[in-house]
């Protein structure tokens, strides 16, 4: 076989074997490589995008499987939707998994206004920019949409209250989005997955300001294979839409139709 032959039946492979595939956003490392990793073993060709092209391109070519990469910034609409047709060119888009996102940590008033503006335009807008372009890409065929929010979308969080903000609005927007869908009768499954401190660099570089001890008030940090543990069993194989808080070695459940009807009070915060 010559090796362009080679290629091009690397490249055709997913679709040619009738796999499916799914979009994993600041998958060039931590979280978001750990997904896009245990997806590639669940037998999703996965495209990895990252704002770091190369970092991306690094994940894709370590998963092997049918996995390939593209530079993303999750902030810029239109390349939600390229992204989108270029997974479903290749093989049908089953999954999309808005990870991407950043912190700052501070108090609200401290942080300048591009950091407040980098925290809401990529945890909020770029989740809901990519919610849009796969909801319009998966409404034919179906799909499932999970939203990495966090537990300080429903607790307090004092040191990341933007951040925190950031992540009340993933969780806020996946529910009511999920009764969109409902309602629409469109074949989309949404869900959010709400991890407390993960071991990655995201909190590795605020670890010692005074400012992110509620990130450590944990016994442990979770590491990234329990957190994409969670995401595989717990959520891929569970049919409804709903939200999993993961914290220390638990999961719970997080009913968004409950949780809109008792509207219960946030748990206390340990500081
Ligand atoms: N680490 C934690 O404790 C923790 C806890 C709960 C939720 N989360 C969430 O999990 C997700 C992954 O976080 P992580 O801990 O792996 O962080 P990380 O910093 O290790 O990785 C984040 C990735 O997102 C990418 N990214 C940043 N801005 C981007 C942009 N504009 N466009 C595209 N990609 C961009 C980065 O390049 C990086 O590869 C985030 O949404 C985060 O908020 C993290």
């Amino acid at each position: 076989m010559l090796v362009e032959e080679l290629l091009l039946f690397r490249l055709d492979a997913p679709k040619e074997l009738g796999m499916k595939t799914a979009v994993v956003t600041g998958a060039g490392k931590g979280l978001g490589r750990e997904i896009a990793k245990g997806l590639a073993k669940k037998g999703f060709a996965v495209l990895v995008t990252d704002i770091d092209g190369e970092a991306a391109r690094l994940t894709a070519e370590t998963i092997g499987a049918g996995a390939w990469s593209t530079q993303q910034d999750v902030r810029d609409p239109a390349s939600h939707h390229t992204i989108a047709r270029a997974a479903n060119e290749r093989g049908a888009l089953g999954l999309w998994v808005n990870n991407a996102g950043v912190l700052h940590t501070g108090n609200a008033w401290d942080h300048r206004d591009e950091v407040v503006r980098e925290m809401i335009e990529v945890n909020v807008l770029g989740m809901i920019w990519g919610s849009r372009a796969a909801v319009d890409a998966m409404r034919a065929q179906g799909g499932h949409l999970i939203n990495i929010a966090s537990l300080s979308s429903i607790t307090p969080v004092p040191g990341l209250a933007i951040y925190g903000a950031t992540k009340q609005a993933v969780l806020g927007f996946t529910i009511s989005l999920a009764g969109d869908l409902e309602r629409a009768a469109l074949p989309i499954k949404v869900s959010a997955v709400c991890p407390d401190g993960i071991d990655t660099d995201m909190v590795r570089n605020v670890r010692g300001s005074k400012e992110a001890g509620i990130v450590f008030a944990a016994p442990k940090l979770l590491t990234v294979e329990e957190v994409a543990d969670v995401l595989s069993l717990g959520v891929l194989d569970v049919a409804e839409p709903h939200a999993l808080a993961a914290h220390g070695d638990q999961v719970e459940r997080v009913d968004p139709p409950a949780r809109a009807a008792a509207r219960p009070l946030p748990p206390r915060v340990r500081l």
